[in-house]
């Protein structure tokens, strides 16, 4: 079936709840080494924020997509996660049904927090739902995976240790955290990102058995990096001042950035100061994105 994406805003406003496309965050992003398709295997921590995009789906004839938000202009409306992911499902399950999708794009897009993978992962579940479809867990976590490598850890959707090149998910015990998103609202393409890269064989994550409570984490994690930060700075040198703003904040306990850029993130003392320091980066600086959130337990 042809996905369209003509009006679709009436029907997919008027049913069905609203569902958070989580944003991502590398807590901590380690490369460790190359695997035989080329891609890279990954040790790294993944949290979740409570803001993201929004997706609602209604029964349509055909599978629709309407997409509005502050970053829907950089949605390419017939080639996007979410019409990939609607058709993947109906072709697994069989059910050729269609479905009016509504994107609400709040996230940047190709900026390291898997906007396009938490949308994907949001398809797979809501339509789901929709079709009264009920695929074998492995299969959809091979779907899921097959439209990328992010896609699994989004639909798990919750805190955890990551490892293969993406689908090994070992969910993990890690607090909420008040968070700043800071980002110079300048796309980065995730594999010219790992191209640049110039050592793969990292050491893994050193991880403590049992981090006490915010500041066991916070210890933690200032030991672990994101491997893919060099490279990222040498291609975007803004994020470098994305990082050195929030580094340079009082209330910034930790500023790192999240896969492979070029949006970073500030773990913060308070849900105040966050917000706070969102509202400043605003004034100061004009030309970037930011936002306070807070992580998910
Ligand atoms: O899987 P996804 O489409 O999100 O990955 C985009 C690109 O990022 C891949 O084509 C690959 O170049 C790179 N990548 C990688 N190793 C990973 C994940 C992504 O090399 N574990």
């Amino acid at each position: 079936m042809m996905p369209t994406t003509r009006k679709a805003d009436s029907v997919a406003h008027s049913q069905g709840d609203w569902q958070t496309a989580r944003a991502k965050i590398n807590l901590a992003l380690h490369v460790t080494g190359l695997d035989k398709a080329g891609y890279h295997t990954l040790d790294s921590l993944v949290t979740f924020t409570e803001w993201g995009d929004r997706l609602r789906f209604a029964a349509n004839d055909d599978l629709s997509l309407c997409v509005r938000g502050p970053f829907a202009a950089g949605i390419d409306r017939d080639d996007n996660s979410v019409l990939e992911a609607a058709q993947k499902l109906g072709a697994l399950s069989g059910s050729l049904r269609g479905a009016a999708v509504f994107l609400e794009k709040n996230m940047p897009v190709a900026s390291g927090i898997g906007g396009g993978s938490a949308d994907a992962a949001a398809v797979l579940k809501g339509l789901c739902r929709l079709w009264d479809v009920e695929p074998d867990n492995y299969d959809l976590n091979a779907l899921a995976l097959e439209l990328g490598a992010d896609v699994p850890m989004c639909l798990a959707g919750r805190p955890a240790r990551i490892g293969g090149i993406g689908e090994v998910i070992d969910p993990l015990a890690i607090p909420s955290f008040p968070m700043v998103l800071v980002n110079p609202r300048i796309p980065l393409s995730t594999p010219r990102v790992f191209e640049a890269l110039g050592k793969r064989d990292n050491t893994a994550i050193s991880m403590p058995d049992n981090p006490d409570g915010t500041q066991g984490w916070l210890t933690a994690l200032t030991r672990m990096r994101n491997d893919l930060t060099a490279p990222a700075v040498n291609l975007v040198p803004e994020i470098g001042n994305c990082l050195d703003a929030l580094e340079q904040t009082p209330s910034c306990r930790l500023a790192r950035m999240s896969g492979s850029g070029a949006t970073c993130f500030g773990i913060f003392d308070s849900a105040d100061s966050a917000g706070e320091a969102a509202r400043r980066f605003g004034r100061d600086h004009g030309d970037w994105w930011s936002i306070a959130t807070r992580s998910v337990s």
